[in-house]
């Protein structure tokens, strides 16, 4: 970490300043617990910082980034080959999907026609894809096409054997967005205010049933009562926000077969999963993929370059003519910097590469972190390069000195709020610190990612 004071630069200038202003601009939903640096730049995992608190306001930081921006920068920062796609996005036309794309169509056979790299998944001819501009729109689509697939959509009148299914199940700790149809889907009671409760929309309303996730027993009983109520399962395969929590083997096989013996949706919410778990997809398990009807991804998709979304389902779900419009469905500039990505990231074997340093950093984070300082840090959890390692009360209670404590010590990472209490005599989930780097990082930066982090756990005593 360098830590020089900021040389007033002729050509932009001393960049606290206008660094201050622009934080006072942002709303701020963190209140006094926003963190006072800000990123004048990025190369690799490599953070630039400029610290705008009182004691050392315009101090440079130089930092590895262990939220791998925000679980978005597949290939890290300012990588040559997404640089160079989006430098050729820009001249491949922007074009919605009311017209055809050369740049789109490639993209898509690439990953879903004849032999396409994703069949494996999602069989070519029985799948068909949409684009938006985030996570939280992906999952909105699939919502829409979940509740449209209950009515015919000329007569708006119920399909033949939907007509009680008025009921979604979504488990408890869920993180899916923060747009209007999905915080329903979560069971934080000060995201639902002043939304519409199911009887003022009926017959077209949908109730959200809740349940702790991981649990088989639940899970079987939630079938048995609700079968010929439920409509859909909107899952994410290892919950991210809960504290990356991941279910029993055979889980989520388990509800896939569940799903389809009982006329039930299941919809994968693959966001923040996506290529992180050692392979594209996590509904995946040691016979291969898991079924599921629709599968949203994001995050990784969009290379840490442009925000985007892919919505990938059955192709008996669609929605009224015109319904899905979007300026950014599979925009083609987008289309190429994730084609540029994808072919990048197969051509080195990143994924797999990524798989074996994931299973390094996850025994370092158990030995350094929970070994050495297990005041702070209690359990490692997770997969490949999506890992968490959960928090004590004590540290959980000391959060924000945490999170300085680490910048501090030259490693800036996220931390997940943690399910919290859950239902039956479940454990209580304390926030946790989310650890997912970039795909082409290498076992020694790994290494410094953890020595720095237990840097900053030491200095917390
Ligand atoms: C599982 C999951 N779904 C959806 C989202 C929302 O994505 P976005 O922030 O791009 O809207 C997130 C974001 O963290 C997520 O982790």
């Amino acid at each position: 970490m360098s830590a020089a004071p900021v040389a007033r630069d002729d050509r932009t200038g001393d960049p606290a300043e206008v660094l201050m202003r622009g934080a006072d601009l942002h709303l701020n939903h963190y209140g006094a617990a926003r963190l006072p640096f800000a990123c004048v730049g990025g190369s690799g995992l490599e953070l630039d910082m400029v610290d705008l608190g009182p004691e050392h306001r315009g101090r440079r930081l130089r930092l590895l980034d262990a939220s791998g921006g925000y679980a978005s920068a597949a290939l890290g920062y300012d990588h040559p080959v997404v640089r160079a796609a989006v430098a050729r996005g820009t001249g491949v036309g922007s074009v919605t999907d009311e017209l055809g794309s050369l740049e789109r169509a490639e993209l898509l056979d690439r990953l879903f026609g004849p032999g396409g790299l994703w069949t494996d998944q999602f069989p070519t001819g029985q799948y068909h894809v949409s684009g938006r501009n985030s996570g939280s729109e992906g999952n909105e689509l699939a919502l829409r096409l979940v509740l449209e697939s209950r009515f015919d959509a000329r007569r708006l009148k119920h399909r033949p054997g939907k007509e009680k299914r008025d009921t979604i199940l979504a488990f408890q700790g869920a993180w899916h967005g923060w747009t209007g149809g999905l915080v329903q889907l979560l069971n934080r009671r000060h995201y639902q205010a002043g939304l519409p409760a199911p009887e003022t929309v009926a017959p077209y309303g949908v109730r959200i049933a809740h349940i702790p996730f991981g649990d088989p027993a639940a899970l079987e009983e939630t079938f048995t009562e609700l079968a010929d109520r439920l409509l859909a399962v909107v899952v994410e395969p290892i919950q991210g926000d809960a504290g990356i929590i991941e279910p029993p083997p055979g889980y989520l096989r388990g509800l896939s077969r569940m799903c389809t013996a009982n006329d039930v949706l299941l919809v994968a919410d693959e966001v923040l999963t996506f290529a992180k778990t050692g392979g594209w997809f996590a509904m995946r398990d040691a016979d291969g993929p898991v079924p599921t009807d629709i599968t949203v991804i994001g995050k990784y998709l969009g290379m840490g370059a442009v925000s985007t979304s892919m919505v990938i389902a059955r192709r008996e779900l669609t929605v009224r003519p015109s319904g899905a419009v979007s300026t950014s469905d599979l925009r083609p500039s987008t289309c190429a910097v994730i084609r540029d990505g994808i072919e990048h990231i197969e051509a080195e074997g990143l994924l797999r590469r990524s798989a074996d340093v994931g299973r390094h950093l996850a025994k370092q984070l158990d030995t350094v972190l929970v070994g050495g300082h297990p005041d702070v840090f209690t359990e490692v959890r997770g997969t490949g390069f999506m890992l968490g390692v959960e928090l004590t009360a004590a540290a959980a209670a000391r959060i924000g000195t945490l999170r300085t404590a680490l910048i501090e010590a030259g490693v800036y990472a996220e931390f997940m709020a943690g399910a919290g209490k859950r239902s039956g005599d479940r454990r209580y989930i304390h926030p946790t610190l989310r650890i997912v780097l970039p795909l082409n990082t290498d076992q020694a930066l790994a290494d410094e990612v953890v020595e720095r982090v237990a840097a900053g756990a030491r200095a917390l005593k």
